[in-house]
């Protein structure tokens, strides 16, 4: 019989042998710090962890539950934060978990929403700027911002530095920005703010947020030393979570499909927050940026610049203060 080479990928060994490679692959990608060897208690401590009612969030919040800490869930929607906080609650038998309302997007939401926080809170011990968004559409928001900037940078941004002294009055402290890998695909220009000489092709808005993550946690890892707060930086992995539903049909299948085998679960995707947060050997490391494995990554070129991280962070800074 005259066979050609491409046969071969119709015959049903190759369907086999890829899944049974792909599970193979999936199996051995977990990374070198398990959160559940780690011993930390966070009893008597407070934690905020935004967008915490799904994907590598709820996995946050529910890690640092489990561990005994006072979790404020920050989350925009009251109906989906409601259905995480009983799951988390009820999963780690801990009631002092609560859920608080916030729209990083809006200015005056974060404002409102740490203002309740200073308010209703003596300590705060962790702070996980993990909300987030990749692929939203060009819009601009009432602050005038472009939304994913104003959603993934400027929010958090003004939210942490409005938790600055409540965080420095309760050090040792830590504060985690979740970032991304893309951060090094991300540009600095501070027109982009305002939603001008922007592409929107697949997920370049994303990425230019995610390099601001990195360069401004930086920078306020530098000023805050000696207060006993740290600030650094990570790179959750590819995970899959629900952070491709502004993306089309097609990548989103793309997304799933490859993902099945080689990207990690929200539960994976949480650990090097987590370590950043919790574990004993972060005690003190500051202004750095973690990959997915808990490893010390190598920040982008641009966050490695000290004085674009100045300027940026004041960038930002003036920016907020306009709110
Ligand atoms: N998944 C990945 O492969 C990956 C890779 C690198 C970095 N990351 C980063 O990891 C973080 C978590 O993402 P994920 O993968 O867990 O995605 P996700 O499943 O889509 O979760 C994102 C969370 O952020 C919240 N959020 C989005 N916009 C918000 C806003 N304007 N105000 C308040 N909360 C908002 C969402 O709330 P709603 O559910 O109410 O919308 C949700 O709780 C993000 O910062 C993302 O950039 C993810």
């Amino acid at each position: 019989m005259y066979l050609v080479w491409t046969d071969v990928f119709s015959h049903p060994l190759w369907a086999v042998s890829t899944v049974i490679l792909g599970l193979i692959l999936r199996s051995q990608r977990r990374g070198s710090w398990d959160p559940r060897a780690c011993l930390v208690q966070l009893k008597g401590k407070t934690a905020i962890v935004t967008g915490a009612n799904t994907g590598i969030g709820k996995f946050i919040a529910l890690d640092f539950a489990l561990r005994g800490a006072r979790v404020i869930m920050a989350c925009r929607s009251e109906a989906r934060g409601s259905v995480a906080l009983h799951e988390i609650r009820k999963r780690s038998g801990n009631a002092d978990v609560h859920l608080r309302l916030v729209n990083t997007s809006s200015l005056a939401s974060v404002r409102a929403f740490a203002e309740g926080v200073l308010r209703e809170e003596k300590e705060l011990h962790i702070l996980v700027n993990n909300a987030g968004a990749s692929g939203l559409p060009r819009d601009i928001t009432s602050d005038g911002l472009e939304v994913s900037f104003a959603t993934n940078h400027v929010g958090p941004f003004l939210l942490t530095n409005l938790l600055l002294d409540l965080l420095k009055q309760s050090a040792p402290a830590r504060i985690v920005n979740v970032s991304s890998m893309n951060h090094w695909k991300g540009m600095v220009d501070f027109s982009h703010f305002k939603g001008k000489n922007l592409g929107y092709t697949m997920d370049s808005v994303y990425n230019h947020t995610k390099l601001h993550n990195v360069i401004c946690t930086n920078e306020l890892a530098r000023r805050l030393q000696g207060t006993g707060v740290t600030a650094n930086s990570v790179h959750p992995g590819l995970v899959m979570t629900e952070i491709m539903r502004h993306y089309n049909f097609m990548v989103r299948f793309l997304f799933n499909m490859i993902g099945i085998f080689f990207f990690k679960s929200s539960e994976e995707g949480a650990v090097s927050t987590i370590y950043c947060a919790v574990a004993m050997e972060m005690e003190g490391i500051t202004g750095k940026y973690f990959d997915s494995d808990c490893s010390l990554g190598l920040p982008a070129p641009l966050a490695r610049d000290p004085t674009l991280a100045v300027k940026v962070f004041e960038f930002c800074e003036r920016l907020t203060s306009k709110f």
